[in-house]
Order: C-alpha cells, then sequence, then structure tokens
C-alpha cells in the first residue's frame, strides 16, 4: 500500500513553500533553516508559568520529541508554537517563519494532532477527513483525491464510510492523523498521539507516520510520556520538567553522557536520563497534569 499523501499532483504545493512567503534563508545561505526554531519561549496561565524559557531546534526531516509527565508544560508549548496561544515572550519560527507576523503562511505548514480528541463521533471516518481538507484549504479539485490518500496512508480506507463512533481508540487516532495529513503538512505536530493506546495500536499509529515520512520527508515534532517511544522512534529529543528543558540530545547521547558519569556503567535507560536532569520520575504527574489524562480518557471513552 501506498503511504503517498503528497501524491504527485501535490509536489508543487511543496516546492512553492518558500517561495510564495519569504526566502527562509537562515544566517549564512549555507545552514538549512530549521523546521522549528524557539528561543527563550514563555507562557504563563495567571499564577503557573506552564512554558518557562524553552530553547529547541527541530532540524528538517526528523522526528524530534519533548518527553515530560503530565504537567510539565509540552501542550502549552505546542499551542504556542502552532499559533493557537499569543506568545508573550521569546522567539518561535516554523521553517523561518515567525507565527506572529505569518500566522496564515504557518499554519499552512502545519500538521496539529492534539491531545484533546479531535474527531467527530457522528461523522463517518471520510467525512471528518474531508472537514479538515476544507478547513485547512485544500483546493476543491484535489479535495477527494487527497482526502482517499490520507485515508489510505492510515489504513482507514474500507473503515471510512463507517461513523467514528465504530472505531477502535487506535482507529480513531490514525482517524485525527489521517485528519492533519489532508494538508500534506512538512512539520507534523503531534501532542501525545499514543496516550491510552495498547501497545499493538500504538506501534500501528508510528509505522503510519513513519510510512508517511519515508515518502515525503515530513518533520516529525511530538510530544509523549512514553520513553520507550522516544527512545525507539525520535532522532533527537528534550526532556521537559516543570517548563523547563533539562537535557537535549539523541536518546543515544543522553544515555551515554549518563553512562559515562556511572560508576556502574551498565546500560542507562531513557528513564534513568530523567531521573539524573530532574530528581523526579516520567509516571509521578507535577501538579494539574491529570487533569489532562482524565479528559482525554473520557473524550476517548465517549468516542467508543
Ligand atoms: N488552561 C489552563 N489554565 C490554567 N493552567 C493550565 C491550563 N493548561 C495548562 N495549565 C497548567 O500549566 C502546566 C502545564 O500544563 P500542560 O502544558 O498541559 O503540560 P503537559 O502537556 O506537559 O502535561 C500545568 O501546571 C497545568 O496545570
Ligand atoms: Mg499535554
Amino acid at each position: 500500500m501506498s503511504a503517498s499523501v503528497d501524491s504527485a499532483g501535490d509536489a508543487a504545493s511543496h516546492a512553492a513553500v518558500g517561495t510564495g512567503v519569504r526566502p527562509s534563508t537562515g544566517p549564512d545561505a549555507s545552514t538549512p533553516v530549521p523546521a522549528l526554531a524557539c528561543t527563550g519561549l514563555v507562557y504563563s496561565f495567571k499564577q503557573t508559568r506552564a512554558v518557562d524559557g524553552i530553547d529547541l531546534t527541530v532540524d528538517a526531516g526528523s522526528v524530534y520529541g519533548l518527553l515530560g509527565p503530565n504537567g510539565a508544560g509540552k501542550t502549552t508549548a505546542i499551542r504556542a508554537i502552532t499559533t493557537l496561544l499569543p506568545v508573550p515572550a521569546g522567539m518561535v519560527r516554523v521553517f523561518g517563519l515567525d507565527p506572529a507576523r505569518d500566522p496564515m503562511a504557518v499554519r499552512r505548514l502545519l500538521g496539529y494532532v492534539p491531545q484533546q480528541l479531535s474527531a467527530d463521533a457522528s461523522l463517518t471516518g471520510r467525512e471528518n477527513v474531508f472537514m479538515f481538507a476544507r478547513l485547512f484549504d485544500v483546493p476543491r479539485s484535489r479535495r477527494a483525491a487527497r482526502v482517499d490518500s490520507a485515508l489510505e496512508a492510515v489504513g482507514l480506507s474500507e473503515a471510512a464510510g463507517r461513523m467514528a463512533k465504530t472505531y477502535s481508540g487506535g482507529m480513531i487516532r490514525r482517524l485525527e492523523l489521517a485528519q492533519a495529513l489532508v494538508s500534506a503538512p512538512r512539520l507534523l505536530i503531534l501532542d501525545e498521539p499514543t496516550i491510552g493506546l495498547d501497545p499493538i495500536a500504538r506501534t500501528s499509529v508510528w509505522d503510519r507516520i513513519g510510512e508517511v515520512r519515508a515518502a515525503t520527508g515530513m518533520t516529525v515534532f511530538v510530544t509523549t510520556h512514553y520513553m520507550d517511544e522516544a527512545d525507539q522512534y525520535c532522532d533527537r529529543i528534550s526532556l521537559m520538567h516543570r517548563g523547563r528543558i533539562r537535557a537535549t540530545g539523541s536518546p543515544a547521547e543522553l544515555k551515554a553522557a549518563l553512562n559515562s558519569t556511572m560508576l556502574d556503567s551498565s546500560g542507562a535507560t531513557l528513564e534513568d536520563v530523567f531521573r539524573h536532569h530532574t530528581g523526579d520520575t516520567l509516571d509521578e504527574p507535577t501538579q494539574g497534569g491529570m487533569r489532562d489524562v482524565r479528559s482525554t480518557r473520557a473524550t476517548a471513552a465517549r468516542l467508543r
């Protein structure tokens, strides 16, 4: 089966990025423009400084994981990056573009799968994806083909005519992936894409993402609190805790750095790395975090 959401007819839409808007060159022309760059990003909810000055650079074409326990500030960071929250301080660039100045241009580059479930239970799979195609301004003449290829890419062609409320949790997550892929994004942002799924459904979500990346070169920025997932699928990881980034590197680099400081140099896990940098474990929700998980699960239960 083909994973190509960005079919031949759409090559132009990728090629047009950066020519239609503004030249997105780095400080020197030989430096490739990162898919995402943030410096000093801050966001507060009244008393809570949910994002407390984070810096990160996501190379184009990579899979980047923001790893942290519930309440770390991952969703807030994503909402600021995706233009859903105004950024009060700090810099965000998406392929060189400033979301504050050019929100529409930035949104055209992004696909977003929110943590809160976003599929409409009373619509069919195909109708849900169609709605996103209209929302993201996929040209009318290409809509049907794009919707079909997005559904095919996530393995939902056969179930596309059924109402989403008949889908399993894993199928719903894949449907949401199709919704985000229908606009052929250059940067796919996934907030806890596999929360609450069983291991087979989790693997299936990641396999589909991998197939689309192989076909399109799409960059993926993902949050998770599953360390095994981050270890297996991410090229680079930032560990986030209480609004701050505590360490950044490839999973191998992070583990090797810890191994070199341990007398007993048996292999460190990412859990060990996390504990080393934060004194905390990923399983322990910090304040407020469970609210999210509970409401996510409640929505999932309603859809079923
Ligand atoms: N809408 C909101 N109003 C007030 N506080 C919030 C809101 N959303 C998140 N927070 C708080 O901000 C902090 C970070 O939350 P969040 O970004 O959801 O973390 P994560 O996605 O890592 O679980 C938490 O302390 C949380 O309680
Ligand atoms: Mg979250």
